[in-house]
């Protein structure tokens, strides 16, 4: 089967219909990997759901394409959306490929490298806010209520509607099977709140026998759902989720609550552990948010969570491609050393 995207993938299950302008970049269909080096050291079968080998780099398109198509089904000339980066380049493109004028706010100074040039270069108005990403959220809520641009963050409910899917392919990917646990990034909370209802409603159709336990994991600098209050200055390395007051925190307690999970809390030190853990012995690059569900499970695991559930499966979404934040990268590694052009200078450098 040629893969068309996941509207046309999963359309049964989304709000289109033969008449949705469908604008795909071929998104979804990412590969579900599974890890070694995690299943060895936790006795239990880890999977990874590398979301960074969507279009655009990140899990935003499976939600993107939904949203683009619809504000094009309705006669939208503009779109809008805040974002720490991943979404402001997943509009840019898709908004590129629809003819739509895109329009995106982000906080100035606080993005990754690699996000902002794709905005850039997919010719949405960039405009950087003297401000973090959550007044960014509250600027664009109240531009979009008042002018005629359709917001696309994921407040936007077609956004949530296309992430759910990324629940049905691990699924899928399963053998029409859930996985026990479920292992995400938590910060503006759409995703978690997309996966839940995505395994919920595969349940609800008899496609799958059981739901995941979600674990989601914010940055402990970040971490208003974890500490019950608004966090008015969040700070973390991992840009991608230093947001101080959710969107969907409702829903994600939701997520967490029926399904019997936990949201808990991950320093950046342990952030870049399990990036560095999964770039050296998995071979994975992710963006540094990405890995806070691969130190979540570590986290849990060095507490025994996973105490008597050999043979269990977890699966962490690794929201974002490591090339996002090239900055990142290289100030977590040593230089290259440099060697003249001489064969055994070459060789005595290489020291089998
Ligand atoms: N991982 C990455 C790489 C992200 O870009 C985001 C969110 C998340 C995890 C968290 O997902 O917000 O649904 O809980 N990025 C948004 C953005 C906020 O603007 O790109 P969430």
């Amino acid at each position: 089967m040629i893969w068309r995207g996941i509207i046309e993938r999963y359309k049964d299950y989304l709000p289109v219909s033969p008449k949705t302008p469908v604008v795909t970049l071929n998104e979804g269909n990412t590969p579900l990997i599974f890890s070694e080096t995690l299943s060895q050291r936790l006795d239990v079968l880890v999977y990874l759901k590398y979301e960074g080998l969507n279009p655009t780099g990140s899990f935003k398109d499976r939600g993107m394409t939904m949203a683009i198509s619809k504000a094009r089904e309705e006669g939208a000339k503009a779109v809008i959306c805040a974002s720490t980066g991943n979404t402001s380049a997943s509009a840019a493109a898709y908004a590129a490929k629809a003819g739509l004028k895109c329009v995106v706010l982000i906080p100035n100074g606080a993005i990754a490298l690699g996000k902002l040039g794709q905005a850039l270069i997919h010719n949405a108005q960039v405009l950087a806010l003297d401000g973090n990403f959550d007044e960014a959220l509250s600027m664009v809520k109240q531009i979009s209520s008042q002018y005629p641009v359709k917001l696309v963050n994921s407040l936007n409910p077609y956004r949530i509607e296309g992430q759910k899917t990324g629940a049905f392919e691990i699924c899928d990917q399963l053998g029409k099977k859930a996985p026990e646990f479920h292992a995400i990034p938590v910060g503006n909370a759409g995703n978690i709140t997309a996966y839940w209802k995505g395994y919920k409603e595969y349940f609800g159709k008899k496609e799958v026998a059981s739901k995941p336990v979600m674990l989601g994991f914010q940055a402990e600098g970040a971490a208003p759902i974890v500490n019950k209050k608004i966090v008015p200055e969040p700070k973390t390395i991992a840009t991608a989720i230093n947001i101080g007051n959710p969107a969907s925190w409702k829903a994600a307690e939701a997520a967490r609550d029926e399904s019997g999970g936990v949201i808990d809390s991950v320093t950046d030190g342990e952030i870049l552990s399990a990036y560095e853990l999964l770039a050296k012995k998995d071979g994975v690059f992710v963006e540094p948010a990405s890995a806070a569900s691969v130190a979540g499970i570590l986290k849990l695991s060095g507490q025994d969570y996973f105490k008597n559930k050999k043979g269990a499966t977890i699966v962490c979404v690794l929201t974002g491609h490591g090339l996002k934040d090239p900055d990142r990268a290289l100030q977590t590694v040593r230089e290259p050393q440099r060697v003249p052009a001489k064969l055994e200078a070459i060789w005595e450098a290489i020291k089998l």
